[in-house]
């Protein structure tokens, strides 16, 4: 554990923009980017992309191991086949992207046929402490002595290699993966380039290169990496720092002579550039454009963003970089009061992570002419619904307008909103059209410029009504069920698509919020009152599949759990099937239940996790479960029992769901549970794969004390990790703190005993988006004991049912629903009463 300086309780600020993002403390100056470390979450399945990235760009550069190499690069001694200029970050599926690594070498002689070419003969152990990665930056020496730093623009990667200045042989590595070569005082440095990408997809693909410049211009044909289809790639490689010595292809592992390699499905290759010894510092900079167009397309991108680079312009890149993610984070300000590096570095990191994707490939979609932007490597909506386009909304609102006129462009040229997307391809549908949710969210949050809400409308009622012909790539399946029977059946008979169907349990309770969060949309922005009711119905269907007298045993000892009432499968005929409400946690078969055609109907959780999804009728789910006290004590036996894998974004909303049972202390004791001891800065500091940042996200928003509802317009109030926070809207500029009185950093004090919002009493026990598009001041002192804040009925967020929290019917069976409604009826400019 790092503790920040030798002064713990020093009250340091970080500033907003201007004297920006800078931590005074005493005579040292720390930027917020310096608790940004890239490589948390590297290894242990994180699968982070740790390299060089602009907020939302499209070139991501780093080194690619040969291993778990989902975001290119990992904190481990995997040997280092290549450098290459796109990836995605987080995610769980194959590797992605990682097309026309390059590599560099010297071969023994300065003889270009004793260099290797073949990946698995290339790789090259790095050097144990070389790796350096910060906002905008990534080095990694070789054991070969070649010393590899790299940074971006949005579309074009620079890397600057730094070769020996002589051949003495380095160190050999334990199992002598560099290559040997001989002493001399002129190494000519080598640069291949392969026609290859992480995952291995790659289809047709070719190369030219100019014997005289060294430009490499290629395209090739590859697979998603979650999805189906295919897509085309370009690439423009320009090479500076020295005279070219040799140049030509390379097939198969073997260099000739030749200024063009054409591949089909099989074979391997590329291109080759030797060197005659550099001019400076022994430093070669290669500048790779990128493109989805042309290879010509790439290369006047690489021209337009980096034009003639010297050896120092990668300073520059980095100093342009470093302002682009200062301007990103510095819109939040924390004054920690003792918080500690760990949580620092957690928090920023995950802000950070937070903005690598989607990526902006505006002006780069080979699919449709559009004056829309195009952003792609949504991966996968399923998993950013609930954290990470909440927090993109909160801090950069344009941006996720952007992401949200890409979504309804996706569906005005392809028919149907994405529920993943990524490289121009669709990707898997894990549960629900959870698109709908982000859609909705964001315009319950006053997210506008630009976006057609009524087609938005018509893009959510195709999810809701209209069956894909392939609805494992958009949209849902079995709606002619869902429709007659009010659930998803176990072994649906569905002649109207094809799809997995599997998950029968998880999509019907997913497919039923969806419901949910379009019934908002119809009455409140639409003022569609059929539809209103029409959705609302269906979003109650989740009881259909509840069988209150199911039981749940232990599988090591057979022991009760004594929890009654669980979601279960049904046959199309109406009859229940069984599935041990356990299987699929980390209890009992953890990995039983993914998109393979025998997964079980629950997906990547167990029935015990899905039997929660309630998010928009708490109050009936929580009535339905035994009521309050029933609740809680089921909720902490999930947590207890080691069920709940927080590394799965299903299971953040759980940590929070003690707030609608008037036990807001609860959650805040949950979310110290799992922070940081799931949530750190080390390099495994994530539980599970960051999926573009979900992870980030769930943590940098726990730790400001506003985990959003996704879907509406609600923030669970939890005290902050740190003294306080502030968010300044980048849009209104206005801003709005959350200020802890009684703070400790051994987080002693983590229960609100009482708040007030603009020193109003405040009772409570949620906020809406009011107060960060207005702006304001939240206090909330803070003691070591859970006390009566936040507890009545009237204080818990807003539920469809009409049950109070501890199962009684409250105002006559109408209140809560008409404080839902009215809490909701101008959701955009509602004005709360304070404290109530
Ligand atoms: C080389 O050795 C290192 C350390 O012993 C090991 O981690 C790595 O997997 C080995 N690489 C290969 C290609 O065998
Ligand atoms: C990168 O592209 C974004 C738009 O996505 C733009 O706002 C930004 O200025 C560009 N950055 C640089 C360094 O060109
Ligand atoms: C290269 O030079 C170093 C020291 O100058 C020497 O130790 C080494 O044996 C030489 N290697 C070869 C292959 O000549
Ligand atoms: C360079 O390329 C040109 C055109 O492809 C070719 O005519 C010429 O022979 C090449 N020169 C060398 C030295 O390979
Ligand atoms: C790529 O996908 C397109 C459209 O689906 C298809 O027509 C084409 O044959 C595919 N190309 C390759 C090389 O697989
Ligand atoms: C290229 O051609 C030259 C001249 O014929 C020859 O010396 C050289 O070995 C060739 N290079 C390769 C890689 O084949
Ligand atoms: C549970 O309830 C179902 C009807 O919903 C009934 O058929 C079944 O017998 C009950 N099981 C037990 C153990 O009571
Ligand atoms: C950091 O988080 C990882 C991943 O959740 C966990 O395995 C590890 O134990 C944590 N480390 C510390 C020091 O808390
Ligand atoms: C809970 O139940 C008790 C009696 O059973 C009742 O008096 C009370 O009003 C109920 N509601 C709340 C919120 O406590």
């Amino acid at each position: 554990m790092r503790l920040l300086g030798s002064k713990p309780n020093a009250v340091v600020c970080f500033g907003v923009l201007g004297a920006a993002g800078v931590l005074a403390q005493g005579n040292d100056k720390k930027s917020i980017l310096d608790y940004v470390d890239p490589l948390i979450g590297t290894i242990n399945g994180g699968h982070v992309f740790p390299g060089a990235t602009l907020p939302y760009g499209m070139a991501k550069a780093v080194a690619d191991v040969n291993g778990d190499n989902q975001g290119g690069f990992t904190s481990d001694n995997a040997p280092i086949k290549g450098f290459s200029h796109m990836h995605d970050s987080g995610t769980g599926g194959a590797s992605s992207l990682g097309n026309f690594p390059i590599f560099p070498q010297i071969c023994e002689n300065n003889d270009v046929t004793k260099c290797k070419y073949a990946a698995w003969e290339r790789e090259a152990l790095r050097k144990q402490g070389s790796v350096k990665a910060s906002p905008g930056y990534f080095a990694v020496g070789l054991d070969t002595n070649i010393h590899a730093e790299i940074s971006v623009s949005n579309r074009t990667a620079l890397y600057r290699f730094t070769f020996p200045a002589s051949s003495a042989n380095p160190a050999p590595s334990p199992n002598g993966t560099n290559p040997t070569f001989t002493n001399s005082t002129s190494p000519a440095p080598h640069i291949l380039l392969e026609l290859i990408d992480l995952p291995d997809s790659r289809q047709e693909a070719g190369i030219k290169i100019d014997n005289e410049s060294g430009r490499m211009t290629g395209w090739g044909v590859f697979g998603p990496s979650f999805g189906i289809g295919n897509y085309t790639s370009y690439f423009c490689a320009d090479f500076f720092g020295a005279d070219l010595k040799a140049s030509g292809i390379w097939d198969r592992g073997v260099p000739k002579n030749g200024s063009s390699l054409d591949l089909g499905l099989s074979g391997y290759g590329g291109a080759w550039v030797q060197f005659e010894k550099p001019e400076e510092k022994e430093q070669i900079l290669v500048r790779v454009g990128l493109s989805f167009i042309s290879s010509a397309r790439a290369c006047e991108n690489a021209e337009r963003e980096i034009d003639d680079p010297g050896l120092d312009t990668l300073e520059d890149l980095v100093d342009v970089a470093r302002d682009a993610w200062e301007e990103k984070l510095g819109v939040v300000d924390v004054v920690p009061g003792g918080a500690s590096e760990v949580i620092l570095r957690a928090f920023w990191s995950g802000i950070y992570r937070t903005m690598i994707s989607p990526q902006d490939y505006t002006g780069e979609n080979p699919l449709w002419e559009s004056d829309e932007p195009y952003y792609d490597s949504f991966y996968c909506i399923w998993d950013s619904f609930r954290s990470i386009h909440p927090l993109i909304t909160l801090l950069d609102p344009h941006g996720q307008a952007l992401f949200i006129r890409t979504l309804l462009d996706v569906y005005r040229h392809e028919g149907k909103l994405p529920d993943c997307r990524m490289s121009f391809c669709k990707g898997f549908t894990q549960g629900g059209s959870n698109a709908d949710i982000v859609l909705v969210d964001s315009w319950l949050k006053g997210i506008n410029a630009g976006i057609d809400w009524d087609l938005a409308y018509e893009a959510m009622l195709s999810d809701a009504e209209i069956e894909p012909p392939n609805w494992d790539v958009e949209g849902r399946g079995g709606l002619a069920s869902w429709k007659k029977l009010g659930y998803i059946p176990k072994n649906d008979v569905d002649v109207i698509g094809e799809g997995t169907k599997t998950r029968s349990i998880s999509r019907t309770v997913e497919y039923a919020y969806n419901d949910f969060v379009i019934a908002l949309f119809a009455l409140h922005q639409q003022h569609d009152e059929d539809a209103y009711k029409k959705y609302l119905h269906r979003s109650g269907n989740w009881k259909n599949l509840f069988k209150p007298n199911q039981t749940s045993i232990l599988p090591n000892n057979g022991a009760d759990t004594g929890f009654v009432g669980f979601l279960q499968p049904k046959l199309p005929d109406g009859t229940w099937d069984f599935q041990d409400p356990i299987f699929c946690s980390p209890l009992l078969d953890f990995t039983g239940c993914y998109l393979n055609p025998s997964g079980g109907e629950t997906y990547e959780g167990p029935v015990w996790l899905y039997t929660f999804f309630v998010p928009g009728d708490m109050s009936t789910l929580i009535h339905t479960l035994g009521g309050a006290d029933s609740f809680v004590k089921r909720l902490d036996f999930f947590h207890d029992s080691g069920m709940c894998y927080i590394g799965d974004e299903q299971a953040f909303l759980k940590v929070f769901l003690y707030h609608y049972a008037g036990r807001p202390g609860l959650s805040s004791k949950r979310a110290h549970y799992y922070i940081p001891s799931q949530f750190n800065d080390t390099v495994g500091g994530i539980p599970g794969n960051d999926d573009s940042g979900a992870m980030g996200s769930f943590a940098a928003l726990t730790m400001m004390g506003i985990f959003p509802n996704a879907g509406q317009d609600v923030y669970f109030i939890t005290p902050p990790f740190f003294e306080s926070v502030s968010i300044t809207n980048p849009q209104t500029g206005n801003t709005a703190t959350i200020r802890n009185k009684n703070y400790d950093p051994g987080f002693k004090n983590i229960y609100i005993q009482s708040a007030t919002l603009n020193g109003e009493p405040y009772a409570r026990n949620w906020l809406t988006h009011k107060f960060f598009l207005e702006g304001g001041e939240l206090e909330l002192v803070l003691g070591p004991e859970e006390s009566e804040w936040g507890t009545r009925p009237q204080d818990v967020p807003p539920s469809l049912g009409p049950f109070g929290k501890n199962g009684t019917i409250e105002d006559g069976g109408g209140g809560v629903e008409k404080r839902w409604y009215m809490a909701q009826t101008q959701p955009r400019s509602a004005v709360l009463e304070v404290g109530a």
